[in-house]
């Protein structure tokens, strides 16, 4: 498996490695974030968005679980599974009609899924360091 390790500095590193990630993205593609609260996903997912070329503004899918855009090159999926009770849920919600389609799924705190997510599903991991500001960022399944 391909894994390639990003020393983001700060924000704006984190927010440019999503815009060049946006860029390899594929119909199909389902990308798992993971990282505690605060890691940098929400932040990552909206720069993917951003490259993608969606305009509409993107928030946090919190309360949802679920958020569309389809005004970008792809169909943009935004997940946020952090409140699920239970895997049933997710897939009552027709989580595999978006993971088998034709956008492309991120799914904030993948961690909680991952049995669910298909095979070739695409990890970003978030780690913070004594740093503020600074993240560690490991990309697992596609090389950039
Ligand atoms: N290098 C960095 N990358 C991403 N966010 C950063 C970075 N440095 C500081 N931050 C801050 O950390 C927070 C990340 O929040 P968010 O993206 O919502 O995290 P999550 O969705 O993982 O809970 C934001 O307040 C952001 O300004
Ligand atoms: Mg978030």
């Amino acid at each position: 498996m391909k894994e390639t390790l990003y020393l983001a500095e700060n924000e704006e590193e984190t927010k440019n490695l999503g815009l060049q990630f946006a860029e390899h993205l594929k119909p199909g593609f389902v990308i798992g974030l993971i990282g505690d609260l605060g890691a940098g996903k929400t932040t990552f997912a909206k720069a993917v968005a951003e490259g993608l070329g969606i305009e509409d503004t993107v928030t946090s899918p919190t309360f949802t679980i679920i958020k569309e855009y389809y005004d970008g090159r792809l169909p943009f999926y935004h997940f946020d599974v952090y409140r699920l009770k239970s895997t049933e849920e997710i897939i009552n919600l027709g989580c595999e009609e978006y993971f088998y389609g034709e956008g492309v799924t991120v799914i904030e705190w993948a961690d909680k899924i991952l049995d669910l997510l298909p095979e070739d599903a695409i990890i970003v991991e978030f780690k913070s360091t004594d740093n503020k500001d600074e993240r560690l960022i490991m990309i697992k399944g596609i090389k950039l």
